[in-house]
């Protein structure tokens, strides 16, 4: 039975000062008091009649090609422009503790954005890829671009369509990120897993669960009893196969496990 909260609690502070092997699978949600909106949140501006979950499909791509490849570079801007939390902040401070005492911190993420890393965080799988890279529909080659002048907080009047693949020449540029239906780079699913299973404490945070087959990594956690930690200001699809749900924004919550940590 999940236990919940609304701020750590003596049972999670013993979790938390235990561990030696922690994996942390991160989504939308820790990036959100960056000023990242999540991927349930509603749209603006070229999108606001589209769900971000009409965008993220290769059909959508498909349809309208400028669309789609206007709202991931407007993304990135917006990316660039925002700075890491103090949810970033403390995982990338608890991983660099706990290696310094021979542990790890692994982080797995569902975000395309780079806030971990700028946090001073190594990321162990960006399971959905990255907006930064791009490559050809048609021969998937990477390609290099400069970074999008859009202002990051004033969605465009008008989009732009995806270049050229300056090495085919017949294909045109996608963002390199994991759409729906696509698969996962086998290698960071792999590595998540590796995590997880060797993990001594699973920490789930800011996810809402739905999307596979991210959403179902805790669960080889829960396969091996590994206490289960969820941070989420809301219940999730994952709630129930918690130990702990510990209900609030993930800037608070993880700090305050870091100082446990301690
Ligand atoms: N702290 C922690 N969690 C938060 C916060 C916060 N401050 N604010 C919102 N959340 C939670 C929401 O309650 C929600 O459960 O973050 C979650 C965000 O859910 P989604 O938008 O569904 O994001 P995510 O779970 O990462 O989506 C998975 O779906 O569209 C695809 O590829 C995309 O990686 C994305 C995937």
């Amino acid at each position: 039975m999940v236990k919940e909260s609304e701020a750590i609690t003596d049972d999670v502070a013993e979790l938390v000062t235990s561990a030696h092997r922690v994996a942390v699978l991160t989504g939308a949600g820790i990036s959100a008091e960056s000023g990242v909106p999540t991927f349930r949140e509603a749209q603006t501006g070229l999108w606001e009649r589209f769900s971000a979950e009409d965008l993220a499909t290769v059909e959508a791509f498909e349809n309208d090609p400028a669309l789609v490849w206007t709202w991931y570079r407007w993304r990135q801007s917006l990316i660039q422009a925002v700075e890491p939390n103090p949810g970033h902040a403390a995982l990338a401070d608890w991983q660099a503790r706990l290696r310094a005492r021979q542990g790890e911190l692994s982080i797995i993420t569902q975000n395309v954005d780079d806030l971990h890393e700028r946090a001073g965080a190594e990321v162990l799988g960006h399971l959905h890829g990255s907006i930064f890279t791009h490559r050809c529909v048609d021969c998937a080659e990477p390609a290099e671009l400069p970074a999008p002048q859009y202002n990051g907080f004033e969605p465009p009047a008008e989009s732009e369509h995806p270049p050229p693949c300056a090495v085919c020449g017949h294909g045109v540029l996608r963002p390199n990120v994991v759409w729906f239906a696509e698969m996962l780079p086998a290698e960071a699913f792999e590595d998540a897993s590796a995590a997880i299973r060797s993990a001594d404490l699973v920490l789930v945070v800011g996810t809402s669960g739905i999307v596979q087959p991210a959403a179902s990594l805790p669960l080889l956690a829960m396969e091996r009893r590994t206490p289960l930690v969820e941070v989420n200001p809301e219940p999730t699809e994952l709630t129930e196969v918690m130990d702990y749900s510990l209900r609030g924004p993930s800037g608070t919550l993880l700090a305050q496990m870091v100082q446990a940590s301690r």
